[in-house]
């Protein structure tokens, strides 16, 4: 035998029905699910779905229900303008999903009959629904069997067959090893076991092998590398990049807000006036020539940090009280509104550092992603 093998006697194959009866026992509860044995609303699992793509499912909670309360159905959602969903959305970033939402509720409703397609094959071709979110809609909603592979499950795949190639190139080893495992019948429960069992038992860190049920079936703990599993391929640095925001006051303690182009970066969302992003922040002077008006604007201390999947964003942020409001592009909004403006997480932390609600930076150094 060889001496990386682990010892035939202690290994067996993973067996499907083993992560069945822990998932019976150890389900989470979650606002989106079924109760065990009936099947889900495929509305609900859509909506979930989206929401869950790059959030946790902590931060999807309270978006979840808010969304299910007032657009309880398809139709609903259909019949919404596109600016209440972005606005319901803002702070859980991402934004493309929020369009996406709405385009494909208007299809699903318009075209067919409030009905979604009931395969992973027909799912693809709805806006915002990629290969894994097909996979987890159509096994969770249909039953069809396929597999729903996330971070979660490749981390949980990777580390039974001992995958020891880097992310991304294994995802299609991933996916393979994961669809071959999807059993005929109850493909939703098995896609959410694999999801259950990477949140809770095969963690990033410090797993909890000794309750797993794949634990003698997994290779990754025989050979002792269960926390090194899956190797990543080394990320390059995030660039940061710099700019200045304006947040102008009026004497009633409204807001001065743009909105921004409907495509790329936080397309069609809100924001206080800004400056272009660039390797460093722009001087005084130069800064209050990108100002929307001339007033006199004051640099608040410090700056606000944020980080986007890709790159670093910090902002300085120059504040103005106005006593008569300057004609200028955008819409005034009350300070005690802002909550139903479509104002992404970094729009808000820039307002809040320049209405002095934070003095500082430091508060703001740990933020969401791209939100
Ligand atoms: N992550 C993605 N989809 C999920 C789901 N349906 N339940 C729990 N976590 C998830």
């Amino acid at each position: 035998m060889s001496s990386i093998m682990p010892d035939p006697q202690e290994h067996q194959a993973p067996k499907v029905e083993a992560l069945l009866a822990w998932y019976d026992a150890n389900r989470r509860v979650l606002p989106w699910r079924a109760q065990a044995g009936r099947r889900a609303d495929p509305y609900h699992v859509w909506l979930s779905e989206i929401m869950l793509q790059q959030t946790t499912v902590q931060a999807v909670d309270r978006y979840y229900r808010a969304f299910l309360s007032r657009w309880p159905t398809v139709q609903h959602l259909a019949a919404a303008s596109l600016d209440e969903v972005l606005a319901a959305w803002a702070g859980l970033g991402y934004y493309a999903r929020a369009r996406n939402l709405h385009r494909t509720a208007k299809i699903v409703a318009g075209q067919m009959a409030g009905r979604f397609p009931d395969t992973a094959a027909g799912l693809r071709a709805l806006p915002g629904i990629g290969p894994y979110t097909a996979g987890a809609i159509a096994a969770i909603a249909f039953d069809e069997p396929q597999a729903a592979v996330d971070a979660n499950a490749e981390r949980v795949i990777a580390r039974l067959f001992l995958i020891e190639t880097p992310l991304p190139a294994a995802k299609a080893q991933l996916r393979a090893r994961t669809q071959a495992l999807v059993p005929r019948r109850r493909a939703g429960d098995f896609a959410q076991a694999l999801m259950d069992l990477g949140a809770m038992i095969c963690t990033p860190k410090a797993p909890q092998c000794p309750r797993c049920p794949w634990h003698k079936a997994c290779l990754g703990r025989a050979r002792g590398l269960v926390e090194t599993l899956p190797r990543k391929a080394v990320k390059p640095d995030r660039p940061l990049k710099r700019g200045v925001a304006f947040v102008a006051v009026d004497a009633k303690g409204a807001i001065l807000l743009q909105r921004r182009a409907e495509e790329g970066l936080l397309g069609g969302m809100m924001q206080p006036p800004l400056g272009p992003w660039a390797a460093d922040f722009p001087s005084e002077p130069e800064a209050l020539e990108q100002a929307p008006f001339a007033a006199s604007w004051k640099r608040c201390p410090g700056f606000v940090r944020h980080q986007f999947t890709h790159f670093e964003l910090e902002i300085e942020v120059y504040s103005a009280r106005l006593a008569r409001r300057p004609r200028t592009q955008g819409r005034w909004v009350q300070a005690d509104a802002l909550g139903e403006a479509a104002l992404p997480t970094v729009m808000r932390k820039i307002i809040e550092h320049g209405l002095g609600a934070r003095a500082v930076t430091r508060a703001y150094a740990v933020s969401a992603r791209n939100s």
